[in-house]
């Protein structure tokens, strides 16, 4: 297993629309247990792989809930309903936070580094990381759903909260 470099906003690769996942091979493998690890290390709850410079349709999630990780290959929306707002941010846009409204409840399916499909059901943060991390693969960052950005002095705050472990 390998950390690789996380791209940043300047890349235009995260414009890019991913491809589908077609070969279930040694080779995606290696790339979710870095995609996992990368993840770990830059202690993110999800991430793409067009994070790491590869467009395919692969994430990995985890939000500490206990499930995690899940990899979830050529992962698509089947189901969405009722609205959340909240903070969101990305490792791809270090520093920056926003008001992002996402649906409140998903189902979704995936493939597994086998080909496998499975569902998911997720509310609440796990919704919202499911609907970024998705977005992602579509060459979409959170700040084109903003409906608001975080200011540094409101960024500090939130830090401090999550410091003092009140934050999410
Ligand atoms: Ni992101």
């Amino acid at each position: 297993m390998a950390i690789r470099k996380i791209v940043t906003e300047e890349d235009p690769i995260l414009r890019k629309k991913s491809r589908t996942v077609d070969k279930f091979n040694d080779k995606l493998a290696m790339i979710l247990d870095d995609m996992k690890e990368t993840m770990y290390h830059a202690e993110g709850v999800g991430l793409a792989a067009v994070q790491v410079g590869l467009l395919r349709r692969a994430v990995v999630v985890d939000i500490g809930d206990g499930e995690g990780p899940l990899e979830l290959v050529n992962p698509e929306i089947v189901e969405a309903d009722g609205e959340q707002e909240g903070q969101e941010g990305c490792l791809s846009l270090p520093n920056k936070w926003a008001i992002v409204k996402r649906p409140l409840h998903v189902k979704i399916k995936a493939q597994d580094r086998h080909g496998r499909w499975h569902s998911y059901e997720a509310e609440g943060l796990k919704a919202r990381c499911f609907c970024h991390e998705i977005d992602h693969l579509d060459g979409h960052l959170f700040t084109d759903r903003m409906t608001k950005m975080l200011t540094q002095e409101e960024l500090r705050r939130l830090q401090e909260e999550r410091r003092n472990g009140k934050g999410d």
